[in-house]
């Protein structure tokens, strides 16, 4: 099948079309252009030269929906069904680019037609995502032409389950689900536990706003994740796994079936793999979408049938797991880099990265950056790097504030520590952490108070109930915040949210309770004159918190342009030809639209 896939790749006059198939592409219409595409190919009498490929998320999000033409690598973007007679007629038959529909520096403006040259791709380093937007994720073909199944192929015919962990250990492989504890160890204390009965499980819930690695991981590369399983299963001598997905992701759902299926057509999966005496198989469990099932003992007794709650550990779930077995959990983004390291060996892994944070890390980048979209980089990049380089700056030369690493228990890094290096001892020097992987970069524009507020209402929303400290202490410091913005906030306010925080960090029963306060602290650290200016003077330094503003117009920075007339949805501005604008602040209902239209931040 290698040599097929090689060989079909690699044939002359052949074009690869991979058209992106992932979630977020789906949303902008790429089926609709994959219908044209067929259509037009077909009309053409071009079907014997033209393969047409529907991949998975290929990472540049949004700019969906796009796609590479393989092996001329050309990268087109924002496609519309009506973009694709042009297309193929100059691609496909003239092999001219159109260069409308290529990607533009968002600086230079000029266009970028090669994927390789473009520094959103070129700066990245895709191990993990290393199939992404090149593979059928629904063809098993496709897979084991890019080496799948390899890694499995060693570690059950080849490599003892002890010689697996010593593997997974070399390679300094950190969970990458949030909290970074080693893969390896986790393995061996699953290992050494006794006992005939043993599961392995993919969480694969992702709750975290702002993140969607795990989801692209599944829709773009699935057969990864279960090679994963079953080299985990194989080391601690488990003979059935379930992947824990969130029924929200039913593009995920849908693709680790069909991949689980084939798997079980061609003897991957299920009795004697290989023919190696193994027994092994995975079931996908459907989650209803609540944050806390992510955390591990919630996500078990979910499986269980119970209702998703945390308890107290000990005892882990390595010795006591899933209806009280040995049981190894595991990131659907940790289970991805398993089958590369059985190949390459862990050394190969350790090779990249920084003394205690080996290989690579996805980031899901979005928020104030001009390249959203998923990002992998080394251990070690400096966050400034996947900001700039690699996000391509700040839309409209705006100035950066921060970023917020590691969702509902991170925090914020703000512009003067964004030369901390991607590693998880230095980002939580600087007061976020890692976490998933999701990265929210914030310009200036952003209020730090109402950022703490959104983070903490989503966890307050969240919240299981079962412990006091997380259910009653996030809603009282939610009330707190909420005062704040609305521009009630008094005195002893500040003081009352830090002493909240460190009452409910240290008595929650689960991570969800014990991180919560996170997001506030960091605000707390870095932005504390941003809580002042609301509570003492009433301000909203960034102009956010719709109580505390009351606009004018700056008259010497005006410029008389009348963009903030032109926008005001209730006509609250009155201006004339040559003439400076004034808000009438009894109509105005305070919605930004002027703020945000200036051109000259004429707006006070
Ligand atoms: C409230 C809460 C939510 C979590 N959500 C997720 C999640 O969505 N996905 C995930 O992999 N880990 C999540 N975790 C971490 C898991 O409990 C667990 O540590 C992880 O899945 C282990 O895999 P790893 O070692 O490969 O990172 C969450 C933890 C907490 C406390
Ligand atoms: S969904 Fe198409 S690039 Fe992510």
């Amino acid at each position: 099948m290698r040599e097929e896939y090689a060989a079909r790749l690699h044939a002359p006059n052949m074009r690869h079309i991979f058209i992106c198939g992932g979630t977020g592409c789906h949303a902008t219409g790429s089926i609709a252009v994959k219908d044209r595409l067929v259509e037009e190919v077909a009309a053409r009498g071009l079907g014997e030269t033209v393969r047409i490929v529907e991949t998975g998320c290929n990472g540049f999000c949004a700019l969906g929906p796009l796609l590479l033409v393989h092996p001329d690598n050309i990268f087109y973007q924002k496609l519309s069904a009506d973009d694709i007679p042009e297309l193929v007629e100059e691609q496909l038959v003239h092999g001219r680019q159109v260069e409308r529909l290529l990607y533009r520096d968002p600086q230079t403006k000029k266009p970028i037609p090669h994927f390789g040259d473009i520094p959103f791709f070129a700066r990245q380093q895709p191990w993990t995502l290393r199939n992404k937007g090149i593979i059928n994720p629904e063809s098993i073909e496709d897979y084991i032409g890019r080496d799948g199944y390899l890694g499995t192929a060693k570690a059950l015919l080849e490599l003892t389950p002890e010689s697996i962990v010593q593997e997974m250990l070399t390679s300094g492989l950190r969970g990458r689900g949030g909290a970074g504890f080693p893969t390896g160890m986790k393995w061996q204390f699953a290992q050494r536990s006794p006992g005939d009965v043993k599961y392995v499980l993919c969480n694969a819930d992702e709750g975290d706003p702002g993140a969607f690695m795990d989801r692209s991981i599944l829709e773009a590369d699935p057969h990864a994740v279960l090679e994963g399983m079953i080299i985990a299963a194989r080391a601690i001598n488990a003979h059935q796994g379930y992947i824990y997905c969130r029924s929200e992701y039913p593009l995920a759902v849908r693709r680790v079936q069909i991949a689980i299926d084939q798997a079980r057509a061609l003897g991957l999966l299920g009795r004697d793999i290989l023919g190696s005496g193994f027994d092994f198989d995975v079931e996908i469990y459907q989650g209803a979408g609540a944050f806390v099932c992510g955390e591990e003992t919630a996500l078990m007794r979910s499986i269980e049938g119970k209702r998703g709650m945390p308890r107290p550990r000990p005892p882990f779930p390595a010795h006591k797991g899933l209806w009280e077995k040995p049981t190894i959990l595991n990131n659907v983004e940790t289970l991805a880099n398993v089958a590369q390291i059985m190949i390459n060996g862990g050394a190969w892994y350790a090779s990249v990265g920084t003394e205690k944070s080996k290989g690579t890390k996805v980031f899901a980048l979005s928020g104030d950056v001009n390249n959203i979209g998923l990002v992998e980089v080394p251990m070690g990049t400096p966050l400034r790097s996947i900001v700039y380089d690699i996000g391509g700056g700040i839309p409209k030369k705006r100035k950066l504030k921060a970023v917020q690493l590691g969702g509902p228990s991170g925090g914020c890094i703000p512009e003067a520590h964004l030369d901390v290096v991607v590693d998880y001892e230095e980002i939580a020097k600087v007061g976020a952490i890692m976490g998933s992987g999701g990265a929210i970069v914030m310009d200036d524009r952003t209020c730090m108070v109402d950022m703490a507020r959104f983070f903490l209402d989503f966890i307050q929303d969240e919240s299981c109930g079962k412990c006091t400290p997380c259910r009653e202490g996030t809603r009282r410091q939610l009330e707190l915040l909420e005062k704040i913005c609305a521009g009630n906030g008094e005195e002893g306010d500040i003081a009352l949210l830090e002493e909240l925080s460190a009452m409910i960090t240290e008595s929650a029963l689960c991570g969800l309770g014990q991180t919560a306060s996170n997001p506030v602290l960091s605000a707390l650290r870095y932005f504390r004159d941003e809580f002042d200016a609301h509570i003492t003077h009433k301000k909203c330094p960034a102009k956010r918190c719709a109580a505390l503003l009351d606009f004018t117009v700056n008259a010497e920075k005006c410029k008389k342009c009348g963009k903030c007339y032109q926008t005001c949805p209730v006509q609250a501005i009155a201006w004339q030809k040559k003439e400076v604008a004034v808000i009438n602040r009894d109509i105005c209902v305070r919605c930004m639209s002027c703020f945000e239209a200036c051109p000259f931040d004429a707006i006070d």
